[in-house]
């Protein structure tokens, strides 16, 4: 499928922003895209700030619109001034722990927010077939799996966390426009990413940065909690592979078959730290290894995500390209190298809401 004008939705955020890099890039997409997004705490227009450079302005192959997902008539805008023909659905709020705090906004922006593209989608595009509405959505809507077993595009729905609940009543609204209304929708639903611009809120960029401050590494509970790690631009190159090849009304997952224990993670990231940022020999403390802190577990923590991909890998020849060992490593390497991104991120909310959840673990 050939599309001219691809309305991402937050662009600003981790992976939207990877996404947008992709496009322009290994993707090679022609045409243009526009990054709508509300630039909240998460959203970030300098993670962008090369790809502005060089197809912003007068090219006019990036366009950068500020706006919420739940404003219909902002969006509407954007639909008709871009004549918008297809749609990358990123923006959401995405963190678990924050849910938690304030569920409030998971309910706007993942289930109203997206029910209003929908009908943004449905009302410009009338009965075309040849559009595209992609919704990015997470494993976590599976539920918790115990030692064994994987999730499969036809495993039940059990969302435990208000932000699973939300990506999953937002899943369905999807799926029920497609049988409903024939908006021509798919959906993909993916492990744990990680990898540059992750804000520093999610596992693995939190231990890479307190790890540079020597800060504790707070691990909830024992560290026993599984998941399924997945490098953001392997993500990106499913998400594209599904737009461009994949069926109408159908669902694929996305992982990297590769489940690791949490403590197992941070350990890895200590060795990689005491080689890229070693202590000082004169130091009390030997090795990041000594930072591993055990604190209060996540309420209702889900133990274990695993994920089966096959149907991505057979039908639409997707594969990873990013070992986890190596993905590690180039990911606090990128970190390393962007301490003025690091600094600008350490300030206001994120401060703000850092100190006040992890005063108490
Ligand atoms: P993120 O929090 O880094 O970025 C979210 C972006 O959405 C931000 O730029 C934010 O400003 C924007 N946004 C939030 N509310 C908005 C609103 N009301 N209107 C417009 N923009 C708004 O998130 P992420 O980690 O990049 O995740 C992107 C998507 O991928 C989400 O839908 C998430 O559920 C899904 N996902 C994430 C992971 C993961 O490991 N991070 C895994 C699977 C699926
Ligand atoms: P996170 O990155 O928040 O992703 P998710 O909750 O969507 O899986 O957390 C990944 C795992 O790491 C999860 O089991 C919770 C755990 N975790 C910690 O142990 N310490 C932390 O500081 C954070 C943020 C998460």
């Amino acid at each position: 499928m050939a599309y001219n004008n691809i309305l991402v939705t937050g662009g600003a955020g981790f992976i939207g922003a990877n996404f947008i890099r992709h496009l322009f890039g290994k993707a090679g997409f022609k045409g243009r895209v526009v990054n709508f997004d509300k630039l909240t705490y998460a959203g970030n227009p300098a993670n962008l700030e090369d790809i502005d450079k060089a197809f912003g302005g007068a090219t006019g192959r990036y366009v950068f619109a500020q706006g919420d997902i739940c404003d219909y008539a902002c969006i509407e805008g954007v639909f008709s001034k871009y004549e918008i023909d297809a749609v990358c659905h990123f923006a959401a709020e995405s963190h678990v722990d924050r849910s938690i705090c304030g569920p409030k906004d998971f309910v706007e922006t993942n289930i109203v927010g997206t029910f209003t593209l929908l009908e943004a989608a449905r009302k410009f595009w009338k009965d075309r077939q040849d559009r595209r509405f992609h919704h990015v959505s997470t494993d976590e809507v599976y539920g918790s799996l115990g030692a064994e077993g994987l999730f499969y595009e036809t495993t039940p729905y059990d969302p435990r966390s208000p932000y699973s609940a939300s990506k999953a009543s937002s899943d369905h609204l999807v799926r029920a426009y497609y049988h409903t209304y024939h908006l021509p929708v798919t959906i993909s639903n993916c492990s744990n990413n990680y990898g540059p611009y992750q804000f520093p809120e999610k596992m693995i960029p939190v231990m890479i940065l307190n790890a540079l401050e020597r800060k504790p590494l707070p691990v909830y509970g024992k560290g026993e909690n599984i998941r399924d790690w997945l490098y953001v631009e392997d993500h990106c190159s499913a998400v594209w592979a599904i737009m461009a090849k994949g069926v109408v009304g159908e669902t694929y997952n996305i992982g990297g078959e590769c489940e690791r224990r949490n403590i197992d993670v941070v350990h890895g990231l200590c060795d990689i730290m005491d080689e890229l940022d070693p202590l000082r020999s004169s130091a009390s403390m030997k090795s990041h290894h000594e930072l591993i802190s055990f604190v209060k577990d996540r309420p209702g923590h889900d133990l274990r995500y695993a994920i089966n991909c096959d149907k991505i890998k057979k039908e639409l020849g997707w594969r990873q390209s990013v070992d986890f060992e190596a993905g590690l490593r180039s990911t606090v390497e990128w970190y390393l190298r962007n301490m003025s991104w690091i600094n600008n991120i350490r300030t206001g909310d994120y401060l703000h809401w850092m100190q006040k959840n992890y005063s108490s673990r």
